[in-house]
Order: C-alpha cells, then structure tokens, then sequence
C-alpha cells in the first residue's frame, strides 16, 4: 500500500536545556516523510508516561537517550514496517501492545511518542493536509480553532533553581481578535517584565522555559509584579491581560502532606493552601490555577474545586497526566475543570486525542501545553488547533523551541481561516475573581 510505513530512523538530539531527546524520521511507500522530536518534563508527574534514559553516567550524565533510539530502529521498525499509516490508532495500538507495560517503560515513551508523530505527519503529508488539518481529521473536529494562549512570565520551581516557590506566573490576553494580536499583547507584557526588573536591580536571565526568574519571595510578591508588568505595557490588568499560575505543588509537598513554601520559610496544609488561592484570586486577576495541590491530593482537590471551581480554571497536570483514567476518576468526583494535556506524558497522538475528548465531553477545558525542555518541533500547535482544544499553554516569547510554537500558530492562522477562540477557550471561566 502507498501509505504503509516503509523506514522508521530515530537519532538522538539535543533539547533546549541540551539534554539529550529523540528525533524520528518516518517514511512512507509513496516517499511521504513526517520528522518528530519529542519534548521532556523537569516537574514531571508520578504518574506520565516513562521517559526512558540510559542511565550511563559518562553519557550526558545518564540522560542519553540511545536505548530509546535502539528501540525505534530495532523491535519499533520491524513490528510496524508495513502498517498503513493513516491508520493512526493501528499503529499506536501496536505501539502500545508491543510496549506491554502500563507506563510504556519497555520501549520508553519518548520511544513510542517519537515513532507516533513522526507516523502523523508523514500521514499529513501522504493526505496532502497540512498538520493541524490531519489532527481534525483524526479527532472528528470539523472546525479547527486558533487557541486562547497563555504565556510565561515569570518562573520558579524547578524550571528557576527554585527562585520561588510558585513554578509559573502566567499572562492571558483577554481582549484580542486574532491569535496574531493575542501574541502581540503577550510580547508587550513580556517585554515590559524586563523593564520592571531592570528597574528593580532583579535579574534578567532566562529561566528554563524563557520567563524571567526574579526570585521573589512570595507568590503575592510575584503577582505584584505581574500586575505592575501588565501596567507598564501599557495594558489594563483584568482587563487586557489576566494572570494564570502553575503552583506545580507536588514539587512542594513533603511526606507528611503538607505544603513547603521553602523560599516564604512557610509551611501550608492543604486547606490553608486553599486559602492563599482564594486571597490571590480575591486580589488579582487570576483565572486560571494548575496544580493547586499535589498529584496524589484527591481529597484536597475536592476542596479546591468546592472552593474556588466557580470561579477560576482549576487544572490539573501532573494531577491527571494526560491519563484517561486519572481524569475518569476526576470527571467522577469533580475535580478540577480543566486538563493540561501533554502528548509525552500519555505515550501516543491517539491516547492523546483521546483524552482531548473525554475532557471535552465532560465538560472540562483542554490546554495543550508544552514541557520546560523542548525542541524546534511545533507538533503541540498542530494538536491545540487541529482538536480545537481552545487554549495553548507555552513557555515565555523567548528562545527559539519556544517561539517555534507561537510562529506555527501564526502561520495556521494565516492559512487556515480559522477562528480565534479567544477567552471563550476557557469557557467563560474568566473574569469570575
Ligand atoms: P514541566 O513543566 O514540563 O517541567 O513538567 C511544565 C508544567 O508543569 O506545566
Ligand atoms: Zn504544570
């Protein structure tokens, strides 16, 4: 057949933190190419998809990524040679039995993500449809949406040596027409963020996802900063421009459950977390709150969500892990409303779309977002328009890996017609606090 797979090739490359990844050539019959790389994780949850690394120390200090490489040209290659690739949930079907592990750590994921892309878009290519088109197309989506995006600002955690506590403070442009003058908004705001450090004497260098790390010693602390950083651009906070965070807290939790705020020198239960939420939103613009509490926290989120559901996004990353069955157990009991969806921690393009409308179904909002390591591949915006998710989350308008993915929504934009969806990505979430 035209469209069966002929080569699979993987390689190790080097991702944005020049750690090693794996790239994917794949080629069809018909000499239709699709190439793919795949992105990693540093507050990555307990329960994704395993990224297979080598271990040996005087490679890369034990992240090579050979072994994961040696699958795809070994076992992956020869069990999918000659699987038609527009028959996507086929060959991640195959991917998934061949792996035989529930967290697909025979092969690796980063293994069988690679190989699944990669699959993708040499179907996209074979279909003569451009990425985004062939992900509607897979999904059922007959009206591919430009996404809400929501853009770093400042960063902590693990992706900023832990400068503070909170992992992400994140710019939502509330008023824009197109996902042009959205990114346009974001980049004033960004631009403005180093304006307002300057001035202050904080630092100005990149933390891992392009966002500033000024160290501030509390959320309120950055939140403040935030606001003053909307006002310098320009831009009327609440109004132009809303604020998103990623309290990332299963990187604070200790053993005994509770919240360490190490930088703040606090320690937090989860109900007094809670209610630091609910201060921030009564004083700021927030809309949106990932990973309020940590992954295994089921019961805390269910306050969270009693408490602060009406009013923000409440999401969950590594909550949910772009896993079906986290999010079932969620979509149950309610919690959360929103789900962060990162093709890496689910393994393959069909569980992921998978996940995209189990969400959608249930009434939550989708975001695809990208991971603090990632390479010049925008496969995610092909995703976030493609399944019409609504919202995009990305690291800060800076560095090449980064910007690819903004670039790759303005080139859709131009060529596909579609339209923006704006704040109604979230559903009407915002404006609530
Ligand atoms: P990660 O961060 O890629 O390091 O997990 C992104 C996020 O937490 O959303
Ligand atoms: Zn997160």
């Amino acid at each position: 057949m035209k469209t069966s797979i002929r080569t699979l090739l993987a390689r190790q490359i080097l991702d944005s933190r020049g750690r090693p990844t794996v790239e994917v050539d794949a080629w069809l019959e018909d000499g239709a190419f699709g190439r793919a790389s795949v992105p990693s994780g540093a507050s990555t949850g307990a329960a994704e998809a395993h990224e297979l690394r080598d271990g040996d120390p005087a490679h890369y200090a034990g992240l090579g990524v050979l072994k994961a490489v040696a699958n795809v040209n070994g076992e992956i290659a020869q069990a999918l040679g000659g699987i038609d690739a527009l028959d996507q949930k086929r060959v991640d079907d195959q991917l998934l039995a061949l792996d035989g592990t529930a967290q697909l750590a025979r092969l690796g994921a980063n293994a069988i993500l690679g190989v699944s892309l990669a699959v993708c878009r040499a179907g996209a290519q074979a279909s003569r449809l451009q990425l985004y088109q062939r992900i509607a197309q897979l999904c059922g989506v007959t009206a591919p949406t430009l996404p809400l995006p929501m853009t770093n600002i400042l960063s902590g955690g693990l992706h900023a040596g832990r400068g503070m506590d909170v992992q992400d403070f994140l710019a939502v442009p509330l008023r824009a027409a197109t996902v042009a003058d959205a990114i346009h908004l974001l980049a004033r705001v960004r631009h403005a963020a180093t304006e307002v450090a300057r001035e202050r004497n904080l630092p100005t260098l990149l933390a891992d996802e392009g966002g500033l790390s000024p160290g501030l010693e509390s959320g309120r602390a950055a939140l403040q900063m935030m606001v003053e950083a909307i006002g310098r651009a320009g831009l009327k906070p609440g109004v132009d421009i809303a604020i998103a965070i990623d309290v990332a807290a299963s990187t604070l939790q200790a053993q005994d459950g509770r919240y360490r705020f190490a930088r703040e020198g606090v320690e937090r239960t989860a109900g007094e977390t809670i209610a630091m939420l609910a201060s921030w939103c009564d004083e700021f613009p927030v809309v949106s709150i990932e990973d309020g509490l940590g992954e295994e926290d089921w019961s805390g989120w269910a306050d969270l969500t009693r408490a602060l559901g009406e009013r923000v996004q409440l999401v969950g990353d590594d909550l949910f892990a772009t896993n079906a069955l986290r999010l079932q157990r969620a979509i149950d009991s309610r919690i959360g409303n929103g789900v962060l969806v990162k093709a890496n921690q689910n393994g393959t393009v069909s569980g992921t779309l998978a996940v995209i409308a189990q969400a959608r179904s249930a009434g939550y909002a989708t975001i695809v977002s990208a991971r603090s390591g990632e390479t010049e591949d925008a496969f995610m915006s092909d995703i976030a328009v493609g399944s019409a998710a609504g919202q995009i989350k990305i690291g800060s308008l800076r560095t090449s890996s980064t910007v690819a993915k903004y670039n790759q929504l303005l080139r859709i934009e131009e060529h596909s017609g579609a339209a923006y969806a704006g704040i109604q990505g979230m559903r009407g979430r915002h404006g609530a606090c």
